[in-house]
């Protein structure tokens, strides 16, 4: 299974809002991407809890809490900020803008290799990638 990371064209900033979220899909996987205001963030857009769309929530600082029934996700980290006694988390990408577009950094694995682990327990691994033509979703170096 191959673990090498590479930059994926995800969406141009200027669509992301300020203290939003959007989704987009990239390959078999939902990310929800926030503005934090002085940078981005991203995480799996599906909450650990019952699998709320986490790029809906409200954007409370450094977390979001998730629009069924409020558990707060750490947008850095993809943690589970409350309750506090839950130890469940989604995985948190790397991200960089590049002529004001949203690049995330994940592994590359080939359709054959879906796996059902839970992305943030087997460090961020998407379960599959496919890319279609565009400019969204194309890989840089
Ligand atoms: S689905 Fe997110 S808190 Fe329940």
């Amino acid at each position: 299974m191959s673990t090498q990371n590479h930059w994926i064209k995800a969406v141009r900033c200027s669509d992301v809002p300020p203290r939003e979220g959007r989704s987009v899909q990239i390959g078999k996987r939902e990310i929800a991407i926030f503005n934090l205001g002085d940078r981005f963030v991203a995480i799996d857009n599906r909450c650990p809890h019952k699998g709320g769309p986490l790029a809906e929530g409200i954007v409370a600082g450094p977390e979001v809490v998730c629009p069924l029934h409020a558990w707060k996700v750490n947008l850095e980290t993809g943690m589970i900020a409350r309750p506090t006694t839950e130890n469940s988390c989604v995985a948190a990408y790397a991200v960089r803008v590049v002529e004001g577009v949203i690049q995330l950094k994940m592994p590359l694995y080939s359709p054959t290799e879906i796996t059902n682990t839970p992305a943030c327990l087997e460090g961020n691994s998407p379960a599959a990638w496919s890319f279609g033509a565009g400019t969204m979703g194309e890989i840089t170096p």
